[in-house]
């Protein structure tokens, strides 16, 4: 198909996915707002929008708690279709959202958008500014941990079932759950969607943290889970690399930013695995590595890390697969080519890993990234993910940051960078 039509394609569902300040993932299985996909949608809105791509930052950050977390998910509509909603949460916010956070790209793309358009852009990021480094200053508060970012939940990391948590989720207590009915499940096949005992957990966690009133030093202290995770870690780095950028094009000091660089460049070192040889999670728990090389160990270099034995990896895993970037080392004996976050290829992973990875001189291996993703899209549509074996797309379809990768760096008309 001709990259004209995929471009255009790709604007219908952004459009049809817009419900008018902000946009939903995909239509039934994700029928609200969540953080991360907003930031991309506003991504690939800056491509033809760039109005409506400020609009969905503006209404993500209007959702921001006193404390200054940014929540996962905004409920702004009912949607009796999805589960858990928001009295499952037990948030009492207007509109309701949920307890937890999720991997703060805001700051880059909010950057990226003010490329796309400095003079629109510029009365936009001022207003948009405050609140983004109350968000950050919240993450180097609340969740850094030697020099790591902590998550509480699994959907925190929006690599939901990644091998990362399965350690560690297993000292989770399942007993207070009781029954309930998934709704995922109506729309996708189980097989490629988190099983039932990893579904038991994540409401368990839900329900610790709705109980104590999403209290950060309750959950902190005595919550189930507690993981630093390796993506979580190199995004916010990498936020805080955009956030001081953008601080001085609002006139606002970034010596606070700095520190947070600062400290986070140095806390990367704690998510080598040195038997491993690559950067992973770490259950602060226990301490232990949770010996996961997945796409977001591949995100050192989008926060401006170098590291010769990530390419080694990247290399070695190239060879393996048709398309990059497996969500999942193949070599790692949980990897299952569509299964959600332990195998699949996710094309926001790989514009994230392929951004950084064309910053840092490594051309060629950007470049294949780029190409399998357009190889992936124009085979097979916009899918949620797909099979790296053989490009199967799975999971939601019709998918809003499928479409805005594609506009704003896969397509040939996107040149690959910001
Ligand atoms: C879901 O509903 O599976 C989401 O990933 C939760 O954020």
């Amino acid at each position: 198909m001709h990259h004209e039509t995929l471009d255009q394609a790709a604007r219908g569902i952004l459009r049809d996915n817009d419900r008018g300040r902000y946009t939903v993932p995909t239509a039934m299985l994700y029928p609200f707002q969540w953080n991360w996909d907003s930031a991309f949608a506003a991504w690939g809105f800056s491509r033809f929008d760039v109005e409506r791509a400020w609009t969905e930052l503006e209404t993500l950050m209007a959702a921001q708690w006193p404390n200054g977390m940014v929540p996962h998910m905004i409920f702004h509509e009912p949607a009796p279709g999805y589960f858990p909603g928001p009295e499952v949460w037990g948030v009492g916010n207007q509109p309701p959202t949920s307890g937890i956070t999720q991997p703060p790209v805001v700051a880059t793309m909010a950057r990226a958008v003010l490329m796309a358009d400095p003079d629109r852009g510029r009365p936009r990021i001022a207003g948009l500014f405050d609140g983004l480094l109350r968000w950050h200053r919240w993450f180097m508060d609340a969740r850094v941990e030697r020099g790591m970012v902590a998550v509480t939940h699994p959907w925190e990391t929006g690599r939901d079932n990644a091998p990362d948590w399965d350690l560690a989720m297993q000292a989770v207590d399942t007993s207070g759950v009781g029954s309930y009915q998934r709704r995922d499940l109506q729309q996708v096949d189980a097989g490629q969607r988190p099983k039932k005992a990893e579904y038991d957990r994540y409401l368990a966690m839900v329900g610790f943290g709705r109980d104590c009133g999403w209290d950060e030093a309750t959950i902190r202290d005595r919550g189930p889970f507690r993981v630093a995770d390796v993506g979580m870690s190199f995004i916010l780095l990498r936020a805080c690399r955009d956030l001081a950028v953008l601080a001085q094009e609002v006139g606002k000091p970034t010596r606070e930013i700095e520190d947070w660089i600062r400290a986070l460049t140095e806390g990367a070192e704690g998510h080598w695995n040195p038997d491993g040889g690559y950067y992973d999670s770490v259950d602060l728990r226990s301490g232990a590595f949770t010996g996961s090389l997945s796409n977001a160990s591949f995100l050192n270099w989008y926060a401006g890390i170098e590291n010769p034995g990530m390419l080694a990896h990247l290399h070695r895993i190239a060879d393996e697969v048709r398309f990059m970037l497996p969500s999942l080392d193949p070599a790692h004996p949980e990897f299952d080519p569509l299964r959600y976050w332990r195998g699949p290829v996710w094309a926001i992973l790989n514009a994230l890993a392929g951004l950084g990875l064309a910053e840092m001189g490594h051309g060629a291996e950007a470049a294949r990234l780029r190409r399998d993703a357009q190889a992936l899209i124009a085979a097979s549509g916009f899918a949620e993910y797909f099979s790296p074996r053989d490009g199967t797309p799975a999971g939601g379809g019709h998918f809003t940051w499928t479409a805005a990768v594609w506009l704003a760096w896969a397509s040939p008309q996107a040149e690959g960078r910001f």
